[in-house]
C-alpha cells in the first residue's frame, strides 16, 4: 500500500516493535504471552515518542494582532473497544495516569462485517478533549469508524486511533469517513481475506487474548459466506478508487 496516500497514517519504524509484533503473530504464541505482547506493544509510544500530546488554546486574538496564548494540557480519554482493546489499557494508563477510561462495546457481525454496539455508558457531554481509541485490529475499519462517530457525537475535540495491525482497506475506510483522525499502527498488512480477516495478520485478537476458541467454523480461514466476500470486494474496490 502506498502509505503516502494517507497523511494521517503513522506506521511504527521501531525494530523492537517489529520484533514483538512477529512474536504476536506466531500461532504458537499462547494467550498468556499474547496478552503480555499486546500490553508491551500498547506502550510502544514510549519507545517512539510519537503520540505527541495535543496542546489546546494556542492562538489568542488581541484587538491588534494574534498571539500564542497559554497552553493547556488537554484531558485525555482512553477508549478501549471491547473486547480486544482491553489489553492495551494498562500500558496506556502507565503513560497517562490521569487519563479517563471509557469503554465502548462493539462486535463485528460475522456475515455483514458491520459493527454492532452493545455497551456505551458515555455521559451526555464529553468529559475529555482528546480521545485515544484503543483496538489492536483495524480490519474493515467499520468498528473504528463507528467508534469515531460515537465520540464525535459525544463532543470529543480530537480523536486518534491506536492499533497494532491495520489492513489497507480499513485505513482507506477510516480515512475516508474521518480524515481528521490520526491513525497510529505498528504495521499495515497486505490485505483482508474473504472473511474480512487481516492477512497475514494474527487471527482473532480477542480470542487469542482471552483463550476463547469456538472451533473450526469460526476460524479466520474458514469458507466465507457470499455476502461477506462481497463486502470485502467492495472495500477493495474503494481502496483501489474504483466504483
Ligand atoms: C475485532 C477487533 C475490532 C474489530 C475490527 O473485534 O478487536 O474491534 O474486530 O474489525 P473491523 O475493522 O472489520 O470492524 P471483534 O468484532 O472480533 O470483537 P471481540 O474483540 O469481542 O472478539
Ligand atoms: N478482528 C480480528 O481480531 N482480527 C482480524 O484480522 C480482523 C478483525
Amino acid at each position: 500500500m502506498d502509505a503516502s496516500r494517507f497523511p494521517n497514517l503513522h506506521v511504527s519504524q521501531h525494530p523492537l516493535v517489529a520484533h514483538k509484533l512477529a512474536l504476536l503473530r506466531d500461532k504458537a504464541t499462547e494467550p498468556k504471552k499474547f496478552r503480555e505482547l499486546v500490553r508491551e506493544l500498547g506502550a510502544r509510544h514510549r519507545l517512539e515518542r510519537r503520540l505527541d500530546r495535543d496542546r489546546l488554546g494556542a492562538q489568542v486574538e488581541t484587538p491588534l494582532e494574534s498571539m500564542a496564548g497559554a497552553e493547556l494540557e488537554p484531558k485525555v480519554g482512553l477508549i478501549p473497544v471491547l473486547r480486544a482493546g482491553l489489553g492495551m489499557v494498562d500500558a496506556m494508563l502507565e503513560l497517562m495516569p490521569s487519563a479517563e477510561v471509557w469503554h465502548i462495546g462493539l462486535y463485528r457481525d460475522e456475515r455483514s462485517l458491520k459493527p454492532v454496539e452493545y455497551y456505551n455508558k458515555l455521559p451526555d457531554a464529553a468529559t475529555v478533549q482528546v480521545c485515544l481509541i484503543l483496538d489492536p485490529m483495524l480490519a474493515t475499519g467499520g468498528s473504528s469508524a463507528a467508534t469515531v462517530d460515537i465520540l464525535k457525537h459525544w463532543g470529543a475535540a480530537r480523536i486518534k486511533q491506536i492499533s497494532l495491525i491495520a489492513a489497507p482497506e480499513g485505513v482507506a475506510t477510516l480515512s475516508g469517513a474521518h480524515p481528521d483522525v490520526d491513525i497510529h499502527v505498528a504495521a499495515v498488512d497486505r490485505a483482508l481475506n474473504e472473511r474480512g480477516y487481516i492477512v497475514p495478520g494474527l487471527g482473532d485478537a480477542g480470542d487469542r487474548q482471552f483463550g476463547t476458541f469456538a472451533g473450526p467454523s469460526s476460524e479466520p480461514g474458514h469458507d466465507p459466506a457470499d455476502e461477506t466476500a462481497e463486502v470485502v470486494r467492495r472495500l477493495q474496490r474503494n481502496l483501489a478508487g474504483e466504483p
